[in-house]
């Protein structure tokens, strides 16, 4: 007879601007509570500590940072709350994120110097988050950036232009094609759901609610860790 330790789980929501996270990762989070589960919801970048409070100077503007330095700092960011994600799925909280390290390298690797090249290559910045807690599902709203440009056009910060969002587009389907193969090949356990985040918002949430509805209960396999 075996003795099954359950967990809870750990689930990200990630996608382009505007493709629904925030919606949609505040749904599911009503959702579970009103099921009664144990949940926690974190938003990253979490701009209420001290690097929070200097990514969130960055992405409005009002201060310039090397590109690398900025990776590191959002990096860091999720570094920080790597032991409380850790902490909570041990003590049976889930924990659903909006957005995590898949934006982080998505972003960062979008970026390109004056002539058109990459200003940092994909490998440098999938490196510092190795190692982090690896989610066990991943809800990646695809959205096109005609579509999210419709939904009241991009804000005021430094990423929400359209023509880095067809890169950033390019990047998500790269790191999630990765994922999916290597969770085919059984190297990782984070499942990959690619949902169509230009329909209508009852019936993504019914959609996203349908892929986490059976990880509630707790899952079995110990926590991962990322791309280690
Ligand atoms: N399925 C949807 N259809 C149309 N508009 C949406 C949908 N989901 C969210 N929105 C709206 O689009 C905007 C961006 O949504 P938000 O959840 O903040 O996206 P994100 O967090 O991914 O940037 C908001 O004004 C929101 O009300
Ligand atoms: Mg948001």
């Amino acid at each position: 007879m075996s003795i099954s330790l359950k967990r809870a789980p750990f689930v990200v929501i990630e996608g382009l601007d505007r493709s629904g996270k925030t919606t949609q990762t505040t749904r599911l989070y009503d959702r579970l509570k009103e099921a009664g589960v144990a949940v926690e919801l974190i938003k990253f970048p979490d701009r209420t500590t001290a690097i929070g409070k200097m990514i969130d100077s960055y992405l409005r503007s009002t201060s310039e940072l090397d590109d690398r330095a900025i990776h590191l700092l959002f990096s860091a960011n999720r570094w920080e709350l790597a032991s409380t994600i850790e902490k909570h799925l041990n003590a049976g909280t889930a924990v659903i994120c909006d957005r995590y390290a898949f934006s982080g390298i998505a972003f960062s690797a979008s970026k390109i110097t004056p002539t058109g090249e990459p200003a940092l290559s994909f490998e440098w910045c999938l490196n510092p988050e190795k190692g982090l807690p690896a989610p066990d599902l991943v809800l990646f709203l695809d959205i096109t950036p005609e579509i999210a440009r419709k939904r009241g056009g991009y804000g005021q910060e430094r990423y929400e232009k359209e023509e880095m969002q067809f890169r950033v587009r390019k990047l998500f389907q790269r790191i999630g094609g990765d994922v999916i193969a290597e969770k085919r090949d059984g190297k990782v356990n984070t499942t990959w759901e690619i949902v169509d985040a230009g329909r209508e918002r009852d019936i993504v949430g019914a959609e996203l609610w349908s892929l986490v509805q059976p990880l509630v209960n707790g899952v079995e396999s110990q926590l991962a860790r990322l791309w280690i």
